[in-house]
């Protein structure tokens, strides 16, 4: 039996979060699929909330915590990852921003990700269009077709229902699928060099 691993991102601020349920069950219909293919899953759950202090100080001081950096090689070393994000102002909220500010460069090149959002209306949906994919297309990641999006209706009793149902198994699918195909990404190496010594004191050490 093959192994996967993948890394799953909330950026939900609230406890009990939405987009955390969200994020989880994304995470189920992915390691569902993966399964009944003969995959076995470990996921690796990134709660933002957890590391926001952290985040802060990486972008202040250029170093991760200890915490922080096993949660940034958590997501550099998974072969898929599902990234959620509360909407705030139309967009992704900050947290989740700049998590992937301070995740190495490079980290999520050919990496399929599959980008879903939770909002407090359904007028908001398409910033999964116009923010978190061009985000990702930035990164170099390979996002999934289909991005999901839930608004409060969309949510029965806590659970999912119905259209937002049927759009996380066919997200989860997509998401399995390319993981599948793909070998099984290298655990990330702390001492390589990212760059040359040339383009670093040309200062073009980002792509
Ligand atoms: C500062 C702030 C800004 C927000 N902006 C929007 C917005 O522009 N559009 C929207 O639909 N919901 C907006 N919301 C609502 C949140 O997106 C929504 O409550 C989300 O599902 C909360 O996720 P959580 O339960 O994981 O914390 C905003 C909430 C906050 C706190």
């Amino acid at each position: 039996m093959s192994r996967r691993t993948l890394a799953v991102v909330s950026a939900g601020l609230s406890q009990p979060s939405s987009t955390r349920l969200l994020a989880d069950q994304l995470a189920a219909a992915t390691r569902d699929e993966l399964t009944r293919a003969g995959v076995e899953v470990e996921l690796r759950l990134v709660d933002l909330r957890e590391h926001a202090h952290d985040v802060v100080n990486n972008l202040l001081t250029g170093f991760p915590s200890p915490a922080l950096r096993q949660a940034l090689d958590a997501v550099a070393g998974a072969d898929g990852v599902v990234a959620v994000t509360p909407i705030f102002n139309g967009s992704y909220n900050g947290l989740f921003k700049s998590f992937f500010d301070v995740l190495d460069s490079g980290a999520l090149v050919d990496r399929p990700v599959l980008i879903a959002a939770t909002a407090g209306t359904a007028r908001h949906s398409l910033a999964l269009e116009h923010a978190l994919r061009p985000m990702f297309a930035y990164l170099r990641a390979v996002v999934v077709p289909t991005a999901v999006f839930a608004a409060p209706e969309d949510w029965s009793g806590g659970t999912a229902e119905g259209a937002l149902r049927a759009r996380i198994v066919r997200a989860g699918g997509e998401l399995a699928d390319q993981v599948r195909r793909r070998p099984t990404a290298a655990p990330p190496d702390p001492f390589a060099l990212t760059t040359s010594f040339d383009d670093l004191l040309a200062g073009r050490d980002r792509p």
